[in-house]
């Protein structure tokens, strides 16, 4: 909870009503989502299906009341103002992926709908080492060591904006998840808070991600990309 009470805070002198809105929803949405994942909402007796972020829900999380449409430019403009704030707080985690992602190459031109859960909006990042990622269907098999990451943000009908979690695959060695291509899949709140990753804690949590992924498998490395007319050349 340091965490949050750190991001808490700083987000409050900031002394804008706008952004204490964003820090109290996030708030919100991080203390319940927490509680629940401690009582793994992913059992299923127990799907916190109400729950707008759980993580046991398919892809990448849905959001109450989006806005949708927002052109690339406003959409860029919105994300364009979560940025620095979104580093802050996933560097929080201490994941060392999480506190540097937005230094990487981004592979989107403008921050896009995900097209199996059209109510937040995505970007992709990818480390030195998955440079191979701008071949998009014809990157092959990565190599050890690449890290891809994605950030989102939802913007509500009454034009509020906040971040969403951080979605993360490393390669790790040959044989770490053979069915998951050998990638970890790892999940943050948008204050930093740790989900889970696969192979250690949480794992249960993010199983889904790997299993979704898993349907590109052999043709693609388990990578799915982006819309084509958002990729960067
Ligand atoms: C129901 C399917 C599904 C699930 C579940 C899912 N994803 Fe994805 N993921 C996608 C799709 C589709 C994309 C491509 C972008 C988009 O349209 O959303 C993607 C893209 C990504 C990317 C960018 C790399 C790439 O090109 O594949 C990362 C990183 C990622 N997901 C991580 C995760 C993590 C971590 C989880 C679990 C917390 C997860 N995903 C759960 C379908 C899924």
């Amino acid at each position: 909870m340091s965490g949050l009470a750190a991001i808490e805070i700083t987000r409050a002198l900031r002394n804008t009503a706008s952004v204490s809105v964003i820090a109290i929803t996030t708030v919100l949405f991080a203390t319940s989502l927490v509680s629940a994942a401690s009582k793994n909402p992913c059992a299923p007796k127990k799907p916190a299906a109400s729950n707008p972020l759980n993580p046991c829900a398919p892809g990448h999380i849905k959001a109450p009341d989006a806005a949708h449409k927002l052109n690339p430019k406003a959409a860029q403009k919105a994300y364009a103002s979560l940025q620095k704030d979104m580093v802050v707080a996933f560097a929080l985690s201490g994941d060392a992926s999480a506190g540097k992602y937005q230094t990487w190459k981004r592979y989107n031109s403008a921050p896009y709908e995900s097209t199996e859960h059209g109510d937040r909006y995505l970007n992709n990042y990818a480390n030195k080492k998955a440079q191979a990622y701008i071949k998009y269907e014809k990157s092959g098999v990565m190599t050890l060591g690449s890290v891809l990451a994605k950030d989102s943000f939802t913007v509500l009908k009454n034009g509020q904006i906040y971040a969403g979690p951080l979605f993360l695959m490393e390669k790790m060695k040959k044989g770490f998840k053979p069915e998951f291509g050998d990638w970890k899949y790892v999940m943050y709140l948008p204050d930093g808070s740790f989900i889970g990753e696969t192979n250690g804690e949480g794992d249960e949590n993010v199983e889904y991600c790997g299993a979704c992924h898993a349907r590109v498998g052999k043709s693609q490395d388990h990578m799915f990309f982006l819309p084509k007319n958002y990729r960067v050349k």
